[in-house]
């Protein structure tokens, strides 16, 4: 653990025009929320969402920091986990805010992970044709990636956030100290977000995490808001330039092709994180790549050496007691949100920072890797 030097803060603009919004990142800036905020508001009102896990640590302190800047906040606490992105979440959190009266110029708080952000930034979306919302992200992989972007949805029997809407935030605060009590497993799946940006394009960032990640897990404060800021900025400049994912955000799903077909396998329970997933999945990514003469074998090599040194899964055979088919995994990938015209949508590359999307791949050749994969 560092000293945090609270006075350092690093600003991300978000550019888009009328829904541009700045993610800020630093320590403390629970306890400053409320001078935070205040600026976006269009009243002096808030209700926080948030989840029990999260309420215990966080809840009193940035209530605490609204009233101290004359901010009303009411709070709404639901259970943690995923299936708090379900229908029913969702039927009863709308209720609980109409309940509350709120109106077209509240502002909605999600205060937490991927989970809660996602939920909220729905409601948001759609309570009274579209309230403002702000994204105060506790986990790593919410501050790195989730709160940031305007991608907001529940998941359906069919899958992970087949129903949702873009919707930006009006401002993401990343509070670096909310991660010290982020445990362990939680923080290395975030992890594997960050070093998605490095994979994606840009190969001086994925050294420095090699040299920097085992400080990022520890508690290295320096690091850690080093890594959520270039994170941020890497995100920020992908969905500026295509907020919709019409072309360039889709390599954002590096490895979320194969992760979303592990995770959907394993029925989107505790036994695989989203970011394990994606771990597994980047891995799989490279190694298809080299399989098929696109990318070095040393770079599939390098990504899989440098996750498995922080003990992060690259492998389906690290989860326990399942056993794997590779047609099982490709008909989860067929039924992903991103098939088009019965393709599925596959990220692959050129190397360590060199990401992008073929027209088309075979998906014996998918297969064929996953098949090495299972049996590894
Ligand atoms: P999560 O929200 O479930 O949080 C993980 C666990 O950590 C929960 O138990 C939570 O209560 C707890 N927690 C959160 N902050 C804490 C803290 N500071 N201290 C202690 N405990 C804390 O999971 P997540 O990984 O943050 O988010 C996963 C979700 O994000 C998935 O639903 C995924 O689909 C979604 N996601 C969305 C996007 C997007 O662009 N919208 C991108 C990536 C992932
Ligand atoms: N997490 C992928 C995206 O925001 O597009």
């Amino acid at each position: 653990m560092t000293i945090i030097d609270r006075s350092a803060v690093d600003v991300v603009r978000v550019d888009l025009g009328s829904r541009s919004y700045e993610i800020k990142i630093g320590g403390g800036l629970v306890a400053r929320a409320g001078e935070l905020v205040a600026p976006v508001l269009k009243q002096k009102r808030t209700a926080i969402v948030t989840d029990s896990h999260v309420a215990r640590w966080y809840l009193d302190e940035l209530q605490q920091s609204l009233r101290s800047a004359g901010i009303a906040s009411e709070a709404i606490t639901l259970p943690p986990g995923e299936s708090a992105k379900s229908f029913s979440q969702l039927e009863s959190l709308c209720d609980q805010l109409l309940d509350l009266k709120v109106e077209r110029s509240t502002t909605l708080i999600a205060l937490g992970g991927g989970v809660i952000g996602d939920l909220t930034g729905f409601a948001a979306s759609i309570l009274l044709r579209g309230i403002d919302f702000i994204q105060v992200p506790t986990t790593l992989l919410a501050q790195v990636d989730s709160s940031v972007g305007g991608k907001t949805g529940i998941n359906s029997a069919q899958g992970k956030n087949l129903i949702g809407s873009f919707h930006q935030p009006r401002l993401v605060l990343a509070d670096i100290e909310v991660l010290d009590t982020l445990p362990r497993r939680e923080l290395l799946a975030g992890y594997a977000e960050v070093v998605k940006y490095g994979l994606i394009n840009d190969p001086a960032f994925f050294t420095w995490c090699e040299g920097h990640g085992a400080g990022i897990i520890s508690g290295d404060a320096g690091a850690r808001r080093h890594a959520i800021a270039a994170s941020c900025r890497a995100k920020a400049a992908i969905v500026g330039a295509d907020e919709r994912e019409s072309g360039a955000r889709a390599l954002l799903n590096l490895g979320h092709t194969f992760g979303h077909a592990l995770e959907a396998e394993c029925g989107y329970s505790d036994d695989l994180l989203h970011g394990e997933a994606v771990a597994i999945g980047m891995v799989m990514a490279y190694d298809l790549s080299a399989r098929l003469g696109l990318c070095p074998l040393e770079d599939a090599a390098r990504v899989q050496r440098h996750l498995a040194s922080l003990g992060l899964p690259t492998s389906p055979t690290w989860i326990d007691g399942r056993s794997w088919s590779s047609a099982r995994l490709v008909e989860h990938m067929s039924q992903d949100k991103k098939v088009k015209d019965g393709r599925i949508g596959f990220v692959l590359t050129r190397g360590i920072g060199q990401a992008f999307t073929p027209a088309y791949v075979e998906l014996a050749d998918v297969a064929a890797m996953l098949d090495e994969a299972i049996a590894a």
